[in-house]
């Protein structure tokens, strides 16, 4: 039988495990074993080695007293102020880029059309039908990119899982950068398509790729993001559709960081780069950042759209948006822009951090400096005990490590909203600048740990 860990104690493989799980890159969870698996006849889940590992590293995390930092309860709205364990928290892991969350418009916008509509569309709308705010919604959309069509479905992770996932097959080849969101992943994995990563933001890494793979596969999608979540930074659009045209590929750009984050308007990496929308086959976005509400979109052309609706599996065998999701996120586009002052405050407030925190002498990598910026921390063990110091400061970073992001670039990460204030930013920086000189000084780090260990 397995000994269970206990707050006090881990046992010497306990310890490895931890360990090297604090230490190690994202293992390969496709890996097929040489020889055929023996049966596990145990039907009980905490026997799945995942789950022990989770028990472990709580275990270890109890011992070194830092709380666990996931699934805390908020008593307040998602924004840039909450509040946990009835104590106010300054939140910087919040997706209201523009503050929006909670706003008298939206919420008058939601009543009225759980009023109108009620709470459901039933099913999906291949089968129980179209409502007059689907296609509003789409055609705003639309509007946002300049393309003929979009279309909206109610997850962000099911729009790219099943987007990629339609459109490419067995024969074809996806590439995406190395830092692209999970769905992407996850999208061109259940596609069968040759699925190839090119270094972040490595554009003649993209191109070796082309150079090797193309002319082996008939279809090609390059997959990359306007702003991406961890480092906070983008490609160079112009180079990205010089290079897909050149190769006859589809080029999709996940903006789910970007729309209402960069350009004047906030309308995105197009806007905010002066580049003709047009050059891009697929938009892609969520409804859950800036649009305060929850789902996703793709724009593009009609074609393209028709035959998503119909052969999309998050669109045949999965329920239509509600009109309460979907007039509250229109509402939250308009808002946007008729308010462009909220875009140029979150820019305003994403400059400030950076350069605050630059001037701290913190290490914010390859961040722009809009709605996300790391603070690279690089030991994992001293990016969650800085988090956890922060909590008990008042200020809510979210820690990320192994296998969140590659080996030695554990980071503490900042979303910054419209919402903050100067001081609010001033303070955090202060914050974490003085938190983590002393956990330097203390010497906390998974090898600090480990040798206490011994
Ligand atoms: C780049 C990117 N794409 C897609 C998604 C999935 O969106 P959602 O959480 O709205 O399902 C996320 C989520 O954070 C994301 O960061």
């Amino acid at each position: 039988m397995t000994k269970k860990p206990t707050a006090d104690r881990l046992t010497a493989t306990e310890r490895t495990a931890f360990l090297s799980s604090m230490r190690r890159t994202a293992a390969p969870t496709t890996a097929r074993a040489a020889t055929a698996p023996a049966p596990v006849r145990d039907v009980s889940f905490e026997t799945l080695p995942a789950f022990r590992m989770l028990k472990t590293q709580r275990a270890a995390g109890d011992m070194l007293g830092i709380g666990n930092p996931f699934y805390l309860t908020h008593q307040v709205r998602a924004g840039a102020r909450t509040v946990i364990d009835g104590r106010p928290i300054l939140n910087f892991a919040s997706y209201d880029y523009l503050g929006l969350n909670g706003h008298p418009e939206i919420t008058a916008a939601v009543a009225q059309a759980a009023e109108t509509w009620g709470t459901s569309v039933s099913a999906s709308r291949l089968t129980a039908g179209e409502r007059p705010f689907h296609g509003a919604f789409e055609a705003a959309l639309a509007a946002l990119y300049q393309t003929e069509d979009a279309l909206v479905f109610v997850g962000g992770h099911a729009t790219n899982v099943s987007v990629i996932s339609t459109l490419l097959g067995p024969k074809d080849l996806v590439i995406h950068d190395a830092l692209a969101h999970n769905s992407i992943v996850v999208g061109a994995d259940l596609s069968h398509a040759n699925r190839r990563i090119f270094a972040h933001n490595d554009l003649e890494a993209l191109e070796a790729i082309l150079e090797s793979a193309r002319d082996k596969h008939e279809r090609c999608l390059i997959v990359t993001e306007g702003l991406f979540s961890m480092d906070g930074d983008g490609p160079d659009l112009a180079r990205l559709i010089e290079i897909k045209s050149r190769w006859g590929a589809w080029l999709m750009v996940d903006e789910a960081h970007s729309l209402g984050v960069l350009g004047a308007t906030g309308r995105g990496l197009w806007e905010h780069q002066g580049i003709d929308p047009a050059g891009v086959d697929i938009w892609m976005g969520t409804l859950s950042k800036t649009l305060v509400g929850c789902g996703g979109y793709v724009a593009g052309p009609a074609d393209l759209m028709t035959l998503l609706k119909f052969q999309a599996a998050g669109m045949v065998y999965s329920v239509g948006l509600p009109a309460t999701t979907a007039l509250g996120s229109l509402t939250a586009l308009r808002l946007m822009l008729r308010e462009p002052e909220r875009v140029t405050k979150l820019q305003a407030n994403g400059q400030r951090f950076l350069e605050t925190a630059r001037a701290a002498g913190l290490d914010v990598a390859t961040s722009w400096g809009y709605a996300v910026t790391p603070v690279i921390v690089g030991d994992s063990l001293r990016t969650v005990v800085l988090a956890n110091r922060l909590l008990a400061r008042g200020i809510n970073a979210f820690p990320i490590i192994p296998p969140g992001v590659p080996e030695k670039s554990a980071r503490l990460r900042f979303f910054i909203s419209a919402s903050h204030s100067d001081e609010d930013i001033d303070t955090a920086v202060a914050a974490v600048s003085e938190e983590l000189n002393k956990l330097i000084e203390e010497g906390v780090s998974v090898a600090h740990y480990a040798e206490l260990m011994k």
